[in-house]
């Protein structure tokens, strides 16, 4: 198995709750490592080009709307494939389908406040954690 780094984001809807501390224990729970840690707010201008891909999609103004509507947690997490890992962690993106033990079905309320977001491939992994981090900030 190769150890790979992959990108999260503790959504608005989860630090509005207070769930950094309960989210983080089930990453940790699921032998992932959090190497970088910030809690940050997202402006419109970062929203808008991190969810680039989906521009055209309908939801897309709203989904920024959320992600800059409280603070966020972006975090870099680092274990044996961690990124599809973390996706199995973090459960389906809509929670009436993710299952038992995961974030989402424990934690999310809707398709669009369901609590974090993880990397899809490393490709993309690399990018977002270059998104938001320099590599000195990094510690693996
Ligand atoms: S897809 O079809 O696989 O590209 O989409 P998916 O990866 O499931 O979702 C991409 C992100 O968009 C959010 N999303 C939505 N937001 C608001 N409304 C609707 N209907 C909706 N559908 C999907 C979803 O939460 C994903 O956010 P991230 O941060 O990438 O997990």
């Amino acid at each position: 198995m190769a150890t790979e780094r992959t990108l999260s984001i503790i959504k608005p809807d989860a630090t509005r709750r207070d769930l950094t501390g309960k989210i983080n224990a089930m990453i940790e729970g699921a032998g992932l490592k959090i190497i970088a840690q910030r809690r940050i707010r997202l402006t419109r201008e970062q929203a808008e080009g991190f969810y680039d891909v989906h521009r055209e999609r309908p939801f897309f103004g709203s989904l920024c709307d959320f992600m800059t509507s409280g603070p966020v947690v972006v975090q870099v997490l680092e274990g044996d494939d961690a990124v599809v890992r973390y996706r199995e962690v973090m459960g389906k993106t809509n929670p009436a389908e993710a299952d038992e033990g995961t974030i989402r079905k424990a934690f999310a309320e809707s398709i669009e406040a369901n609590s974090v977001h993880g990397s899809d491939s490393p490709e993309n992994a690399a990018n977002e954690i270059a998104y938001f981090f320099a590599t000195v900030d990094i510690v693996g």
